[in-house]
């Protein structure tokens, strides 16, 4: 019973199967998708929000990626892990990438590692594989430069900027990446994208002619809340665990509160 591998995903694609990735971010939760059988789970900066209170990815540190990663390795036998390179630990150009890379190899144990951005990322990509790393891209809506965008627009409106996605997407196949993750890109650019390569399209918010599918898992599960309740037009929720551990929540405080529990079933003598 090996872990999947880059190879496998390589296969996927050859064979036309389609297949889902989840964000993990500590092992419990991680081993339930591990036995669900999702063949890749991403430890994303997302954590900066879901798991870390902060309110966007830009202050996730490597240490704290490496952390948490690890506890996903520990908690999973079967899926690929793979793991961000967050904001600040890949800019500055490919020497320091290969730097937090190794590190978040060694130390978390991950197969491969994601980072943001298309042409501009190209070098960091091709050094990481050439030297043994396992690369997924990521391009079209990148939450990292949130200070850029100055919100989370649509990617890939217009012929220039659908031309420029098409560059970007075949850079970081050029570069050497395993797969690319297509954010908040128009469907019909993201089938044109994924037709055009021969890495698969992890598409979240893009449509459903992408290779693979993405999701948070908080948001796929109801955990995440909403303002106003309103969710965005890419999420689907598979479940309403935010209701449901609420409810078991106050059930255990209103038994505590009431003297129903601890039981006499729940006493040692
Ligand atoms: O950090 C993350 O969760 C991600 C995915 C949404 C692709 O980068
Ligand atoms: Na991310």
């Amino acid at each position: 019973n090996r872990r999947i591998t880059v190879r496998d995903i390589a296969a996927a694609k050859r064979r036309g199967e389609r297949w889902p990735m989840l964000t993990a971010y500590d092992a419990m939760t991680a081993s339930v998708f591990d036995e669900a059988g999702i063949p890749v789970m991403l430890v994303g900066d997302s954590m900066g929000n879901t798991a870390l209170g902060y309110d966007s990815t830009v202050p996730v540190t490597l240490e704290q990626m490496t952390m948490l990663s690890a506890a996903v390795v520990r908690g999973t036998s079967r899926a690929l892990i793979v793991g961000d390179l967050p904001f600040g630990s890949f800019q500055e150009g490919p020497g320091q990438a290969l730097r937090s890379a190794t590190h978040l190899v060694k130390e978390a144990g991950v197969g491969a590692v994601k980072l943001e951005g298309g042409e501009r990322s190209a070098d960091q990509i091709r050094l990481l594989v050439e030297s043994g790393i396992p690369v997924m891209a990521h391009v079209g809506l990148t939450p990292q430069s949130v200070h850029a965008y100055g919100g989370h627009p649509v990617q890939g409106r217009g012929e220039e900027a659908a031309a420029q996605l098409l560059r970007d997407a075949k850079a970081v196949q050029d570069a050497g990446a395993f797969a690319v993750v297509l954010e908040l890109v128009t469907a019909e650019l993201a089938a044109e994208v994924t037709r055009s390569l021969y890495i698969p399209t992890v598409g979240i918010g893009s449509g459903p002619e992408c290779d693979a599918q993405v999701l948070v898992w908080t948001d796929m599960a109801g955990m995440t809340e909403w303002p106003g309740g309103r969710l965005p037009r890419f999420v689907k929720q598979y479940g309403q665990l935010r209701t449901a551990l609420g409810d078991a929540a106050r059930a255990f405080a209103d038994d505590v509160v009431g003297g129903a529990y601890p039981a006499e079933e729940h006493s040692f003598h």
